[in-house]
């Protein structure tokens, strides 16, 4: 990282209001799944062998109960905002028409109850738990469930928005679209492999009406990207082709219609089978698309080494296994590298790209997961999770100090909770939880977080 000057606190570059948080997602840690309509990821956690450990979000962290305790820990924290996500199933059971009103009531009270401690409440409003009812009309390879959406989002800023100011519309489209309907190994399950791209259009067309709507109420938009620095296995020019084809699918199939009001280019996919946008994408969709976020949401985990496919393999290129992707980098208990220069180059490689068609930056995730558990004495020690953040964050003042607008860093995640097809198996949280007894044990990054918020607001 260029930035030379290693003091990392002062009240310029983390200003009153630069947003410290942490983050969840509603089918990771709420539970009480009776009390709300069915979303796709109950009916694929039934189907034997998806979930690492056959678990479910049935209870998760019980946080649909046991809020005021996780805000009493936030407010601990010193936190300004939490990122959460609003269950569309929880607020229209069917995806569509009645609305629930205990499902409203519910995010009502977990927001009062932030505001009552000083904390901003940003919802998410899509964190891939879509209503399975809509999922069998076609899910995200159809039209309407965007515009469904749009009425979603409308009729949830009608009861919340006199509370809330930021709205993040979508969590990872890229990696819903991949995982969810390219690969299958996260709800609903599908292996379309390129014929997944209309998920793609059709959850940035939702963002986009969503965006609309929520703008002439006067709100702000953000949208939360996984964001990847591709990285070419070795300079031969069919390894960075490769690499080039994955950064426009990973990174610029979601970004560039949104900032640029176009779509990359695709040709290296078409030649292998993939559809035609023009199939599903209509004239006016990119206007709408262009310039509607108020800011961008950057989930930042890892870099990604991209080779040039082996002979017969299906894909423009190949991703080597996670371990052997960066020898010589640390990984986390997930086999993911440890590498906080790559956010300081997503950070900066952003507005290099975008430049003023950039909006403000958040980073929406940042975290790392670990085996923690309480020893005897009941402390969690987590000496890793500190070191990850510390120099992630160490690399975002890099990236501040060298011109780039971020506003906010939220760590993945406040709770250990369930991480999709690993169900329990992976820790990413601030505090402890343990699943038997819902007992929550904050570990030392959270004492390390706690005194790291209070050092930038001082400007020590
Ligand atoms: C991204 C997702 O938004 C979140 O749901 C997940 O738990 C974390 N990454 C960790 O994998």
């Amino acid at each position: 990282m260029p930035s030379t000057d290693h003091s990392d606190s002062s009240t310029v570059l983390f200003p009153r209001d630069f947003l410290w948080g942490v983050a969840t997602a509603a089918y990771q840690v709420e539970g009480a799944s009776e009390q709300r309509g069915a979303s796709i990821w109950d009916e694929f956690c039934r189907i034997p062998g998806r979930i690492a450990d056959g678990s479910s979000g049935r209870v998760a962290c019980d946080h649909y109960h046991r809020f005021p305790g996780d805000v009493a820990l936030m407010a601990e924290l010193g936190l300004s905002a939490y990122r959460f996500s609003i269950s569309w199933p929880r607020i229209m059971p069917l995806g569509r028409g009645r609305i629930d009103t205990a499902g409203v009531d519910f995010y009502a009270r977990l927001i009062d109850e932030l505001l009552a401690v000083g904390i901003e409440p940003v919802p998410t409003l899509y964190h891939w738990d879509l209503p399975q009812a809509l999922e069998e009309e076609g899910g995200w390879l159809v039209r309407s469930t965007a515009e469904r959406f749009a009425d979603y989002a409308r009729a949830v800023a009608a009861r919340l928005g006199d509370r809330v100011t930021r709205w993040i519309t979508l969590n990872e489209p890229f990696v819903h679209m991949a995982y969810g309907y390219a690969f299958g190994v996260h709800a609903p399950g599908r292996t379309l492999m390129f014929d997944a791209l209309p998920v793609a259009h059709h959850q940035l067309l939702a963002h986009a009406l969503a965006a609309r709507a929520l703008r002439d109420g006067g709100h702000q938009v953000l949208l939360a990207h996984n964001h990847t620095p591709v990285v070419p296995a070795s300079g031969a020019p069919q390894d960075r082709a490769a690499a080039q084809v994955y950064d426009a699918l990973h990174n610029r199939l979601l970004l560039d219609p949104l900032l640029l009001g176009r779509y990359p280019d695709l040709a290296a996919l078409a030649a292998l089978g993939a559809p035609d946008l023009g199939d599903f994408v209509r004239d006016a969709d990119l206007d709408l698309m262009a310039g509607s976020l108020d800011g961008l949401g950057v989930n930042y985990y890892m870099p990604t080494l991209v080779a040039a496919p082996g002979p017969g393999e299906a894909l423009p290129f190949a991703l080597p296994d996670y371990t052997s992707r960066f020898p010589g980098t640390p990984v986390t208990a997930f086999g993911w590298p440890v590498a906080p220069e790559g956010l300081y180059r997503v950070l900066t490689g952003l507005r290099d790209r975008y430049g003023a068609a950039l909006p403000p930056l958040h980073v929406t995730e940042n975290g790392c997961s670990r085996a923690d558990t309480p020893d005897g004495a009941g402390r969690v020690a987590d000496p890793e999770r500190i070191d990850y953040l510390d120099r992630h964050l160490r690399a975002l003042v890099a990236a501040k100090r060298d011109g780039v607008d971020v506003r906010g860093y939220f760590v993945w995640s406040l709770l250990d909770n369930f991480e999709w097809a690993e169900g329990f198996t992976q820790r990413f949280g601030l505090v402890h939880v343990d699943y038997r007894t819902q007992a929550r044990t904050p570990k030392d990054s959270f004492a390390w977080y706690r005194d790291r918020i209070a050092r930038a607001r001082a400007g020590t």
